[in-house]
C-alpha cells in the first residue's frame, strides 16, 4: 500500500471512530450546534410516528431562547405504506429521482425522506407567513428541522387533548382551528394528519404540528377527502364541548369556495 493510501485508510478509521462515539442526537443536530443556534439540548419532548421532538436552548449570547429540534425517523425506520395518498400529484421533475422513489431503491428511499423534510419545512415557512399558527421554523438540516417552541424550560404545549377547556376557550380554539384550515386551503395546503394529536394548546393558543405528508389541493386527487377527515376529526373531538357542527357540511362549503377562487 503506498503512503499516501496507508493515509487515507488511516483517516477513514479515525472518522469511523469518531462517529461510532458521537452521540445520534448530537450527530442528527451537529449543524445547528456548528452554526451556534442551540447550544444545548434540554431535554426529549416526544417520540411521535415519524420523529423524535427534543427541547433545545439557543446559546446565552443569543438570548437563550428555546427551540424545538424535530429529529426525523432515520429512512430505514420508517415505513412508507401510507405515503401513496399524499404523494399522489406531487410532482418530481429528474426522470431518474422520480424512478428511483417510484422504484424504493434505497437511493430513492434516500430522497424521499429528503423531500418529506423538505415539505415540511416549507409549508412550516409558508404557513407561518401567511398568519397560520404554526411553528415559525429556524433552520434545517440533514435530518432535522429547528423551530419555534411551544412551552417552557419545565414542559412543553400539550396537545389538545392534555387540556380541560373552559366553554369559552372550546369555542375561541374551535374558531382558531377552523379559520386555519381555512387559510391553509387558501395557500394551497390542507393538513391531512390533523386531529387533536397534532395540535397543541399554549397560553390560550393553539398551534398546529406536524406537515410532511401536507397536500396540495390544486394537485392531489384525494384533496376532498383529505380536507373532510381533518375537518370531521376537529369537529368529532369539539364534540365534547357541545359544539355540535357538520364536519361534512363545512368541508363542502370551504371546498366549494376554493373551487371557486373565493379563498
Ligand atoms: N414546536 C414544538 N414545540 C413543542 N412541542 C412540539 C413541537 N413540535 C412537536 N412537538 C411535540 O412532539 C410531538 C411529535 O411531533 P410531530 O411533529 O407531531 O411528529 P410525529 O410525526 O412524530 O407525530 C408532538 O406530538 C408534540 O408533543
Ligand atoms: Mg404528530
Amino acid at each position: 500500500m503506498s503512503k499516501r493510501k496507508q493515509l487515507r485508510a488511516l483517516d477513514e478509521a479515525e472518522a469511523q471512530e469518531l462517529f461510532a462515539e458521537q452521540d445520534p442526537v448530537e450527530m442528527a443536530l451537529d449543524t445547528f450546534l456548528a452554526e451556534g443556534l442551540i447550544s444545548a439540548v434540554l431535554y426529549p419532548v416526544k417520540s411521535g410516528k415519524e420523529a423524535t421532538v427534543y427541547c433545545c436552548q439557543a446559546p446565552a449570547a443569543a438570548g437563550g431562547k428555546l427551540f424545538a429540534a424535530k429529529i426525523y425517523r432515520s429512512r430505514d425506520h420508517r415505513g412508507f405504506k401510507n405515503d401513496a395518498v399524499y404523494q399522489e400529484g406531487r410532482v418530481i421533475t429528474k426522470g431518474q429521482v422520480r424512478r428511483a422513489v417510484q422504484k424504493k431503491s434505497r437511493f430513492g428511499r434516500e430522497v424521499q425522506f429528503d423531500l418529506w423534510i423538505d415539505h415540511e419545512f416549507e409549508a412550516l415557512t409558508i404557513l407561518h407567513r401567511a398568519g397560520v399558527s404554526v411553528p415559525q421554523p429556524v433552520a434545517r438540516a440533514q435530518s432535522a428541522i429547528l423551530m419555534e417552541y411551544i412551552g417552557d424550560h419545565q414542559r412543553a404545549a400539550p396537545s389538545l387533548g392534555g387540556n380541560d377547556l373552559s366553554p369559552r376557550q372550546a369555542r375561541i380554539v374551535f374558531d382558531s382551528v377552523l379559520n386555519d384550515i381555512e387559510r391553509c386551503l387558501a395557500h394551497n395546503y390542507i393538513h391531512g394528519d390533523l386531529s387533536a394529536h397534532n395540535i397543541l394548546y399554549w397560553q390560550q393558543r393553539a398551534r398546529i404540528i406536524d406537515f410532511p405528508q401536507a397536500v396540495d389541493p390544486r394537485f392531489n386527487p384525494n384533496a376532498f377527502f383529505l380536507l373532510a377527515r381533518d375537518i370531521e376529526n376537529v369537529c368529532q373531538y369539539f364534540a365534547r364541548y357541545d359544539l355540535l357542527y357538520d364536519g361534512r357540511r363545512i368541508s363542502e362549503q370551504l371546498w366549494r369556495k376554493f373551487k371557486n377562487a373565493r379563498l
